[in-house]
C-alpha cells in the first residue's frame, strides 16, 4: 500500500537524500517541513517528479502540528540542531527545538495516530569500554554533549509513550553520517576531514581520537533503513541500532590519503573528546533482515570526487 509520510527537517543532510529518494509508486503523498535555518534551498531542486510534495516553510516550534499531520501515516522527524560540538554554547536552543520539539511532534502523532520514526544517535552510549547493543542499561548511557542529551531524553518520552499505548514508533540510533546529498553538510568527523583535505587545510583531529574507533553510518544505509522500518511496518517501541562500519580516524584518514595526496592533521581539543573508544553494534537491525550496503572508502571517494574541480589539495 501506498504511504502518505511527512518528514520534518525535510532539506538536511538525510532528509534531502530521503526526498530524493522516494518513488509516488511507494508513497502517495510526502509533506515536508524545514525552517530553512540553513539555507538548504538545493535540497528542493528536481525533485522526482512522480511524487506528491508538499513543502511548508516551517518552524517545528511555531507550526500548527496538529494540522499539519492530519492523514499522515508515518511521521520521520529529521528536524533539530545537530551540531553536537557547538551544542554547549547554546544549549537552551538546543533543548527547545531537539526536546521540547520532539514532545510536539510526539503529541500531535499521538492526537493524528501516526506512526513516528524517530533518529536518535549512537553518541547516547558516550565512553563505553567494550562494543555496545541496545542492551546497555539506562545508568551506563552516558552522553558527552547537550546534543546527545536532547536525543535520550527525547527517546525515553517517545518510550513512555509507546508503553501508555498513546504511539506507535521506532527509535534509530544512527552513526555518524558520511556520505553526499544535495543538502549535504560537513560538520561532522569524516565529511569534514575530506573538505579539509580537499582544501589543503589540516584535518582538525580531537587529541585523543586517532586510535579510537568510532560508528558511522553510510547516507545510502541511513535513507534505506528508514525506508525498510516503513515499508515491513516495524513500530514496535524498540531502539535499534544503526551501523556501516566501526571505524578509527586513522583508518579514516587513510582513505583520504588514497585520493588526495598530502594530508596533515592538526590535533585539536574540544569539550567532547574525553571519550573512549566506542563500537557500537548493529546485529539487532540486521537480525530483522536489513543488509548493509555502504562503504567507508566509497563515500570517502564520492565525497572528495564531488570537490575536484578545486586544485589546492593536488589531488
Ligand atoms: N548526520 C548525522 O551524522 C546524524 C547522526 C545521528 C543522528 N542524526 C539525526 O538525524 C536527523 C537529521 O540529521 P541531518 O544530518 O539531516 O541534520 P541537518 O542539520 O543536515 O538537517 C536538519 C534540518 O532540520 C531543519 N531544522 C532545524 N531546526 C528546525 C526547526 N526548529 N523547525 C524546522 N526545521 C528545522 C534544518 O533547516 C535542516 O534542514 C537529526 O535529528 C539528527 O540529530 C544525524
Amino acid at each position: 500500500m501506498t504511504k502518505r509520510i511527512l518528514i520534518t527537517g525535510s532539506l538536511g543532510h538525510i532528509g534531502s537524500k530521503l526526498i530524493h529518494s522516494l518513488t509516488g509508486s511507494d508513497y502517495s503523498q510526502v509533506t515536508m517541513i524545514d525552517n530553512l535555518s540553513t539555507q538548504r534551498f538545493s535540497s528542493l531542486f528536481n525533485l522526482p517528479s512522480d511524487v506528491n510534495f508538499h513543502y511548508h516553510q516551517e518552524d517545528i516550534l511555531d507550526a500548527d502540528l496538529n494540522k499539519l499531520f492530519k492523514d499522515i501515516d508515518v511521521v520521520i522527524h529529521l528536524a533539530a540542531l545537530t551540531d553536537a560540538a557547538t551544542s554547549f554554547e547554546r544549549e537552551d536552543e538546543v533543548e527547545a527545538v531537539n526536546y521540547q520539539g520532539t514532545l510536539k511532534v510526539i503529541s500531535a502523532c499521538e492526537a493524528n495516530k501516526c506512526k513516528l520514526l524517530f533518529p536518535s544517535t549512537t553518541s547516547v552510549y558516550g565512553s563505553q569500554k567494550k562494543e555496545v547493543d541496545e542492551n546497555c542499561s539506562k545508568e551506563d548511557l552516558l552522553p558527552q554533549s547537550p546534543y546527545a542529551e536532547t536525543k535520550l531524553m527525547s527517546e525515553q518520552k517517545i518510550i513512555e509513550a509507546v508503553i501508555n499505548n498513546r504511539l506507535k514508533a521506532v527509535i534509530l540510533r544512527l552513526g555518524t553520517i558520511f556520505g553526499s546529498s544535495k543538502g549535504m553538510r560537513f560538520h561532522t568527523a569524516v565529511n569534514k576531514f575530506c573538505w579539509q583535505a580537499t582544501l589543503g587545510e589540516s584535518l582538525s583531529v580531537w587529541s585523543t581520537a586517532l586510535d579510537q574507533k568510532r560508528p558511522y553510518l553510510g547516507l545510502n544505509d541511513a535513507v534505506n533503513v528508514i525506508k525498510f522500518f516503513i515499508e515491513k511496518n516495524i513500530f514496535n517501541g524498540e531502539i535499534f541500532n544503526v551501523v556501516t562500519s566501526n571505524c578509527t580516524v586513522k583508518e579514516v584518514v587513510s582513505c583520504i590519503q588514497k585520493y588526495i595526496k598530502e594530508v596533515k592533521i592538526d590535533f585539536v581539543d574540544t569539550e567532547i573528546m574525553n571519550q573512549l573508544s566506542y563500537e557500537v553494534s548493529s546485529k539487532k537491525v540486521e537480525s530483522l533482515g536489513y543488509k548493509f550496503s555502504d562503504d567507508l572508502e566509497e563515500g570517502i571517494k564520492e565525497t572528495i570526487h564531488l570537490l575536484g574541480a578545486i586544485k589546492n589539495s593536488e589531488i
